[in-house]
């Protein structure tokens, strides 16, 4: 039940009712346990001392000895915070955004290679303009184009398990088929390919990198040909009932 004091109180987390009550008392006790617990640890060594001094210093040293012994409510080590599974917390994204949002600007920057050398210093028209804060330039200058290329693989690599996060869907609401035998298989065959650019980054060869992305143009594609890219006889292709059959099994 709210008090008086409740409804004046100017700050909401005022403690009020018979619950908080009790919340408070609780406190004081604890904080009077604080305060006896340091006055215990400032008088240890006179209290040894008077431990060899007689009966009502033994009495002392051994009440002193239980309240060390004893935790504080609020001073126990904290429980361990539990650490974020990626396949339990389940998915963020849809299988859209996540295509988007990684997928397509990543292979994107590896696909680039083919037509420009990553070895080549970026040109003027590349740098953000420092007068104005360019969302799209931002950090386009940070790293060298091979560092960039590095990145973009091993990112592609690395968020393409989670193409077999359950819980996801497709954009128009169809559960993501994660257990396909042919799902997984496609998603193993882009997970290799990603690596292959990996490595084909590694080398700093223009060539490799641009063979690499033969692998990915076959494995982006072998899944949408299934999964993204059927559409009902008649659906326009930018019509929304050209997307109802994503992720849907054929
Ligand atoms: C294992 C299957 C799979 C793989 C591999 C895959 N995709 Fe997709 N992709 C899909 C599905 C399914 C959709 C449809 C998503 C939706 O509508 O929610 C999609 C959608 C997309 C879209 C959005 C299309 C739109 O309507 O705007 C892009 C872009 C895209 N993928 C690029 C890529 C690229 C690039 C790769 C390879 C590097 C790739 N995807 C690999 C399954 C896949």
């Amino acid at each position: 039940m709210a008090n008086a004091e409740c409804k004046d109180s100017a700050d909401p987390r005022e403690p009020c009712g018979t619950e908080n009550l009790d919340i408070v008392l609780r406190s004081r006790l604890a904080e009077a346990s604080m305060v006896l617990r340091r006055s215990c640890l400032r008088c240890e060594r006179p209290l040894k001392a008077a431990w060899l001094a007689g009966p009502i210093g033994t009495m002392c040293g051994a009440l002193c000895v239980l309240m060390l012994a004893v935790p504080v409510e609020g001073q126990t080590k904290p429980a361990p915070e539990p650490a974020p599974d990626a396949t339990k917390a389940g998915p963020t994204a849809s299988m859209l955004q996540l295509m988007r949002g990684v997928f397509f600007p990543t292979a994107n920057m590896i696909f680039n290679v083919q037509t420009h050398d990553p070895a080549q210093k970026k040109s003027a028209a590349d740098a953000p303009n420092p007068q104005v804060f360019n969302w799209v330039q931002w950090g386009g200058s940070l790293y060298s184009g091979w560092e960039d290329v590095d990145y973009a693989a091993t990112v592609l690599a690395e968020v393409t398990p989670l193409l077999l996060v359950p819980g996801r869907t497709c954009d128009n609401g169809k559960p993501v088929p994660v257990e396909r035998a042919d799902w997984v298989k496609f998603t193993n065959e882009m997970l290799q390919a990603a690596r292959k650019s990996v490595a084909a980054a590694k080398s700093r060869n223009q060539e490799a990198v641009s063979d690499s992305t033969n692998d990915l143009t076959d494995a982006c594609m072998a899944c949408h040909r299934v999964y993204r890219d059927r559409r009902p006889p008649g659906a326009e292709r930018v019509s929304p009932a050209a997307s109802s059959l994503r992720c849907t099994v054929p």
